[in-house]
């Protein structure tokens, strides 16, 4: 079949790279996709959601993965369905599960999923006096997407009540900000997971954990994602199995009984406090870099996989994981996350040694091809992917590969997966 992937990023290469593998994949395209992206498939340019609609049409592509939550929650699924085009994600409608806190929120209320306790407000006041109530540190949120920054872990009242009047007053996010949550701090460690449904049955994926900090010891401002690790030994039989129960069962259960079905990838991300899951967010997207782990575990082929939840058939099909592990070492560039870097040439050492060839790859984010050159032109560059046994072993593997990786003001952490090798060592 032929498949089209929405989005540019790394997590965007990760599919294309699981369905290059994949015997039943012909041809693969991106939209837009990036400098590296040309290495396995064809870039496509396209001005609005129906153009893109017109090519796929044309090239009779037989399947379009969506990777980021922007073109979701403008509907882009909505309008290929309505063409008749097959394609993975959820409606305009299922996607308020990430672009609107609020409803969000209010869903796992309505349905008694654990989350942390809230207000919603619009009013200053009511915000204020909420507040009150609580102890720092106390979490504002806007309502609406704002690149990830609409969150702030307040250290006192004056703190989050300035933060709330910020966004309320439109002076924070504009309209994402004039409607806010103010909820209690939760106290505990996160971990992301990941189902894929096709509106009724889903499939949980091995749980991957994200490290959101930009520098060791989880210190610094918080980033896209510097590096991830999946599965994680910090959740056990019986803590999964409360995360299925209480949290993605009910709210598949939850959407499809309210009429929004939710197609897609479900990416939950949670709190774990004293054993107890809470969701802290929803995404209706993949997480980056997770999905740049989590693609090399899955031992069913990418395609089928993808097709049958875009079809509703996941009840047919036994998905399989590798037995492995796999550690993703991001690389940055000189100011991320605060600004942008200059350009600079990417150099790959020939990858002599033949175990890390065979065990290590890279997924391209952030770069451009210039002049038969590739250049590092975003803010995570690319991500080096390593499988192993254990967790030790793929850490390894991406480190090698993450050392044979040159571009000027290239930065990473050098501590992925600490929490799971201390976990493995006590
Ligand atoms: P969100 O976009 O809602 O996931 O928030 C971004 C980050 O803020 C999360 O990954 C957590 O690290 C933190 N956070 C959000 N809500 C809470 C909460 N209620 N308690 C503690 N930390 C939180
Ligand atoms: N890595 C976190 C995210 O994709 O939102």
């Amino acid at each position: 079949m032929d498949v089209l992937v929405v989005g540019s990023g790394g997590r965007e290469y990760a599919i294309g790279l699981a369905l290059s593998k994949d015997p039943a994949v012909r041809n693969i395209y991106f939209s837009p996709g990036n400098g590296a992206t040309l290495q396995l498939g064809q870039n496509v340019e396209a001005e609005d959601f129906e153009a893109l609609a017109d090519f796929v049409q044309e090239k009779g592509i037989d399947l379009t993965i969506v990777g980021p939550e922007a073109p979701l929650v403008e509907g882009i699924v909505d309008i290929f369905r309505s063409r008749g085009l097959t394609i993975f994600g959820p409606t305009q409608k299922a996607a308020l599960l990430e672009g609107s806190k609020i409803y969000m929120k209010n869903f796992l209320k309505k349905y008694d999923i654990p989350t942390a306790r809230y207000i919603e407000t619009s009013i200053m006041e009511e915000a204020a006096e909420f507040i009150d109530e609580l102890d720092p540190p106390i979490v504002v949120k806007a309502d609406g997407l704002c690149a990830g920054k609409g969150v702030i872990i307040a250290q006192s009242k004056e703190e989050a009540k300035e933060a709330a009047a910020k966004m309320l007053s439109g002076e924070a996010f504009g309209p994402a900000g004039q409607r806010v949550i103010i909820e209690e701090y939760l106290d505990g460690y996160e971990l992301s997971i990941f189902a894929i449904s096709d509106g009724q049955e889903y499939v949980i994926l091995p749980a991957a954990q994200d490290h959101k900090r930009l520098l060791d010891g989880d210190k610094g401002p918080n980033t896209g994602g510097m590096g991830a690790y999946a599965p994680t030994p910090l959740i056990d039989e019986e803590l999964y199995r409360k995360i299925e129960e209480r949290i993605i069962a009910p709210t598949i259960e939850g959407m499809a009984k309210d009429g929004v079905p939710f197609e897609g990838v479900l990416f939950a991300g949670l709190m774990i406090v004293d054993g107890e899951p809470y969701v802290l967010e929803y995404n209706v997207r993949f997480g980056d870099p997770e999905c740049e782990v989590l693609m090399p575990l899955l031992k069913t082929p990418a395609s089928e996989l993808f097709y049958k939840a875009a079809t509703k058939d996941l009840k047919n099909l036994q998905v399989e994981f590798e037995d492995k592990y796999a550690v993703g070492v991001v690389l940055a560039s000189e100011n991320y996350p605060y600004g942008k870097s200059k350009p600079s040439e990417i150099i790959i050492d020939e990858i002599v040694h033949e175990d890390l060839a065979k065990h290590a790859h890279i997924c391209f984010a952030g770069v451009s091809l210039i002049e038969g050159k590739l250049f590092a032109t975003g803010g995570r560059v690319l991500v080096c992917v390593g499988i192993g046994d254990t967790i030790k072993e793929a850490r390894d593997y991406a480190y090698f590969l993450a050392g044979q990786v040159h571009f000027a003001g290239k930065k990473f952490r050098s501590d992925i997966a600490y929490q799971a090798l201390e976990v493995n060592e006590s």
